[in-house]
């Protein structure tokens, strides 16, 4: 992205020059929904992003610029200082969990712009708290590391915006480089580059340009589930602390003791984790044949247990396949967003012209399509 729009506007609304800052959204290969049961999953950061010039003002007031939405709030930095705008809440939110951990963190002015796609699964809004946390993080010189920006990333979801999301969004910001998958631990945060580059394949995602009210609600609910049948289990097995710890042999155990649809969830949920492994290992074999087999495995099992789909994305699915794509899945949370394609370079053309002109004939949208370039994570520019 030219971020000299940016720096224009800041000039304009504050005078002088701030610093640019860029944090970008994600992909994840596999592993969908594991991350806050405790499990594995396989992002990388790509080549879109969240971008800011930020310039202390030495108030202790914050004036933030967005360009996209071509819309400003002011907001102080105490606990009751909640800004209106949604999307301020996000940088209000990063500013509040630095504070909470000790950080003293003073007014600023921004301006901030992005081209990750809003609501399609490429985490623009961990792009955005990366983005901020890792400004601030320098200009004010807190010292957290980028365990911690991911941490107070996904804090800022939880307690200003209220989705109870995981760590890999903002862990994958944080943390991306270029040319890699980062294999995470999300229990452990331990985690290791996978070199990535598909010898004869390319990894293409395409937007249905659908994004489900909901979505966050749904989402929540989804984690309780898996938090009730974690909690079900412990009763006989105190070592379950999340669905990570769990065995298909302890959910039947609690059949009875949980409903059919928790159960459902939990079923996905453990198979997922078991799935990211046996995918990781055909990775290291160059396996990819296997991989995208995983990658069908999954859609299936988000569409049809989890529940996360929509007929939009089940149709894109269902084109890749009668395509001969190697993997298609939903990716991301669901509700709408994108499928990620792992396609062969002589399928590629003809697979997307068919999954473009059919979808538009069929829903009358036209879909976007986004080649995957995997980049480094949150940096000064
Ligand atoms: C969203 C959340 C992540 C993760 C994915 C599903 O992107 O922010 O933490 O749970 O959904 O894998």
């Amino acid at each position: 992205m030219n971020t000299t729009t940016i720096s224009e506007k800041f000039k304009e609304l504050y005078g002088g020059q701030g610093t640019m800052y860029t944090s970008p959204g994600r992909i994840n290969l596999i592993g969908e929904h594991t991350d806050y049961n405790g499990g594995f999953v396989l992002p990388g950061a790509i080549d879109k992003a969240m971008y800011c010039e930020i310039k202390p003002n030495g108030t202790n007031e914050v004036h933030a610029y967005a360009l996209d939405l071509k819309e400003a709030s002011t907001f102080g930095l105490g606990e009751n200082d909640i800004p209106r705008e949604q999307w301020a809440k996000y940088i209000y939110g990063v500013c509040r969990e630095m504070i909470k951990r000790g950080a003293d963190v003073k007014g600023f002015d921004c301006v901030f712009a992005g081209d990750v796609p809003l609501g399609a699964g490429m985490s623009s809004s961990a792009a955005l708290e990366s983005c901020f946390g890792f400004a601030l993080n320098d200009q004010f010189n807190l010292g957290f590391d980028r365990f911690e920006l991911a941490k107070i990333g996904q804090a800022t979801e939880h307690n200003y915006v209220g989705v109870m999301c995981g760590i890999m969004d903002q862990f994958a910001s944080c943390f991306g480089k270029e040319g890699s998958l980062i294999r995470l631990d999300c229990r452990s945060l331990e985690y290791e580059y996978v070199p990535f580059s598909p010898e004869g394949y390319r990894l293409v995602l395409i937007n249905t340009m659908v994004a489900h009210e909901l979505a966050s609600s749904a989402y929540n609910k989804r984690r309780l589930s898996c938090e009730a049948v974690a909690a079900a289990m412990r009763k006989r097995h105190p070592e379950v602390e999340l669905l990570r710890d769990a065995t298909m042999d302890m959910l039947h155990e609690v059949a009875n003791e949980v409903s059919a649809e928790d159960y459902i969830r939990a079923e996905f949920v453990i198979e997922e984790i078991q799935r990211l492994l046996d995918a990781c290992e055909a990775l290291s074999k160059g396996d990819y044949e296997t991989v995208g087999k995983k990658m069908y495995e999954t859609h299936i099992g988000l569409s049809r247990k989890y529940e996360v789909s929509c007929p939009e994305l089940d149709y894109l699915n269902d084109m890749a396949r009668q395509c001969g794509v190697t993997g298609s899945r939903v990716m991301g949370g669901g509700f709408g967003g994108c499928t990620i394609n792992l396609v062969k370079n002589e399928l590629y053309d003809e697979f997307l012209e068919k999954a473009t002109t059919g979808y538009e004939k069929e829903f009358g949208i036209k879909p976007k399509v986004y080649d995957v370039v995997i980049k480094d994570g949150a940096r000064k520019l």
